[in-house]
């Protein structure tokens, strides 16, 4: 039974999305804890609520980015996690940090990396004039919004769009393909290589979503 850390940040449908399909397909994994930078995050009232341990780690209490992420690792570690799954946990973090996850430390991005890094993603593609956007789940590396991708979803971008009705139609997809490649990873379905990573069994490694 493998042990699945999720860090978040706020809301974390994503989170939810995986602990219900870890449930329903019966992964051979657990999810071990839900850890937040913030006390206020609502999807820690659904981890309790599901019986899962949560745990806070308030980075305003640290004096250094260093000094939040070694006690972060301190908290997760504390867990035993075999994957630690980034689900709209929104801080940077140290190389030395997703040093010591490498190979086991996955995100979800709402862009089709590695275009829009960063914040601001739906706007930015709006305002580029983009005519698909998307989501991305990759392998975390230090430079960030970066690293190997495992799948993308993409949606049509369309002239009536707003930031907000762009980011709902990403966030639907995002439900979709995080637990699928959680649930890879899980199930040692992944081989990276030269920065790629490859289903083994040559499972779709993209979602064409039309709304
Ligand atoms: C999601 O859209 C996720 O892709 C994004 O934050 C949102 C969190 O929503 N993550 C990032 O922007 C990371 N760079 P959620 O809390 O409901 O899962």
């Amino acid at each position: 039974m493998k042990n699945i850390v999720i860090l978040i940040s706020g809301r974390g449908s994503n989170m939810e999305a995986i602990v219900q399909a870890c449930a329903q397909e019966k992964w051979g994994a657990r999810i071990a804890a839900i850890v937040s930078n913030k006390a206020t995050a609502a999807g820690l009232a659904f981890a309790a609520q599901h019986g899962i341990d949560t745990a806070v780690v308030d980075h305003k209490q640290f004096d250094s980015r260093e000094a939040f992420d070694a006690e972060l690792a301190r908290v997760i570690d504390g867990f035993q996690p075999d994957l630690v799954v980034l689900a709209g946990f929104m801080r940077i973090l140290t190389e030395g940090f997703v040093r010591h996850y490498e190979g086991r430390l996955l995100n979800i991005h709402p862009s089709l990396l590695p275009a829009f890094p960063g914040l601001h993603t739906h706007e930015r593609a709006i305002e580029a004039g983009c005519k698909l956007a998307g989501a991305t789940v990759h392998l975390v590396t230090p430079e960030l919004d970066h690293g190997p991708i495992v799948i993308q979803a993409a949606v049509p971008v369309l002239p009536s769009d707003t930031g907000e009705s762009l980011s709902a139609r990403v966030l639907r997809q995002e439900h979709l393909i995080y637990p699928r490649a959680v649930r890879w990873f899980v199930e040692d379905q992944l081989t990276v290589s030269n920065g790629r990573v490859q289903h083994q069994a040559g499972a779709p490694q993209v979602v064409w979503a039309a709304d």
